[in-house]
């Protein structure tokens, strides 16, 4: 029987999510929740997808809307396994006691604090440790980005310190209210910026800091990474390494992708839905080793790359698959993830 999932929040998250779980022999959408009739709301009907809304007072406006709603969130939540709440941060906190009095499993995005679930989550890092857990946190797009690199390294070769800084794009495409459109921000000012501490949740023994900068663009966040490893090694033992895990993508700038645009390109003419690039983009001509400290640039498509980690983070939580490894390859596979 397939496990029964629940998406609370359908936006850029948790519709891609959906879609994912759906794609899974392993797991089945139960239904989604919307707070309004939106069009994202008659696509998902369209889909198969069973809607929800999270008040009786919004079933009124779905009906007039003509768009058919199922009933509310508690009815989807008797349904449910699991929720995957990818609702805007900082509602985790009123929704948990929902998911407690339903007694379904939950996982979080990384707008949440770690406190909220008290486990984050990372497909490579940490998978066996989330095998059972009633709540985990996905963590954010960045983060997850940064420890794809940062574990197998530490692993291989030990982090002395890592120092990174990320030029994050400044909102999602489909967002019309949030800037900047013409600045560079220093975001924060002064440091740290919570990526480094939120690395930290998940590998507690890496020194890391991080300094990030907002930039007018919407497509991807770019990352420049140095790191100092307590091993020696040269750059093709790294290409080796880093073009052996399954989340990681080398593209080589003499190919043509020298930016974050054309990596979006790239996803599409695979033939990605809604143009997604769930691995991160590195740039093989980028690893350098100079007087013994890593340098590298990679993208990371915030929209998608955390898709396939909640579905590993479903299956771990309800023991549907005990090792990692094997339930990163079944995402995959489902998924068309090749890298
Ligand atoms: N976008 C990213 O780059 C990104 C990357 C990684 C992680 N995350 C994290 O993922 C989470 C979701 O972010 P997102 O970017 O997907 O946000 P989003 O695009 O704004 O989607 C959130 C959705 O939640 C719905 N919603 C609003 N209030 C709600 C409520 N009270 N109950 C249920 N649903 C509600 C909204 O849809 P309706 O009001 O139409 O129902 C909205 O579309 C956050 O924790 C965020 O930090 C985001």
């Amino acid at each position: 029987m397939k496990a029964k999932v629940a998406i609370n929040g359908y936006g850029t998250i948790g519709k891609r999510v959906a879609d994912a779980v759906a794609a899974q022999d392993d797991m089945e959408i139960v239904g989604v929740v919307k707070t309004r009739p939106s069009f994202e709301a008659r696509i998902a009907t369209e889909k198969g997808y069973d809607v929800y809304t999270n008040s009786q007072e919004n079933i009124a406006s779905f009906n007039k809307s003509g768009i058919e709603v199922s009933g509310t969130i508690d009815e989807l939540l008797d349904k449910a396994d699991i929720v995957v709440d990818a609702t805007p941060g900082n509602l985790g906190g009123e929704y948990k006691k929902l998911y407690q009095k339903h007694g379904v499993k939950a996982v979080w995005q990384g707008g949440e604090d770690h406190e909220l679930a008290g486990f984050s989550f990372n497909s490579e890092a940490n998978y066996k440790d989330a095998v059972g857990l009633d709540f985990a946190r996905v963590v954010s797009c960045n983060t997850t980005g940064l420890i794809r690199v940062l574990y197998p390294l530490d692993k291989k070769y030990g982090i002395r310190k890592a120092r990174v800084t990320l030029m994050r794009r400044a909102t999602d495409p489909g967002d019309i209210k949030k800037g900047p459109i013409n600045a560079l921000v220093p975001d924060p000012v002064k440091l740290p910026s919570h990526h480094g501490p939120d690395v930290n949740s998940i590998l507690p023994n890496i020194d890391i800091t991080s300094v990030g900068v907002k930039t007018s663009t919407t497509l991807m966040h770019l990352h420049a990474v140095n790191i100092e490893l307590k091993q020696t090694c040269v750059e093709d033992d790294i290409i080796s390494l880093l073009g052996g895990r399954p989340r990681i993508r080398l593209v080589n700038s003499k190919d043509g992708i020298k930016s974050t645009a054309e990596a979006m390109e790239l996803a599409k003419d695979l033939g990605r839905p809604r143009g997604d690039m769930w691995e991160n983009i590195l740039w093989k001509d980028s690893i350098s080793i100079d007087k013994g400290e890593l340098y590298l640039f990679q993208a990371i498509h915030q929209e998608s790359d955390v898709v396939p980690e909640n579905v590993d983070a479903i299956r771990a939580m309800l023991g549907l698959e005990k090792d990692g490894a094997k339930s990163i390859m079944k995402t995959n596979k489902a998924l068309g993830i090749t890298a």
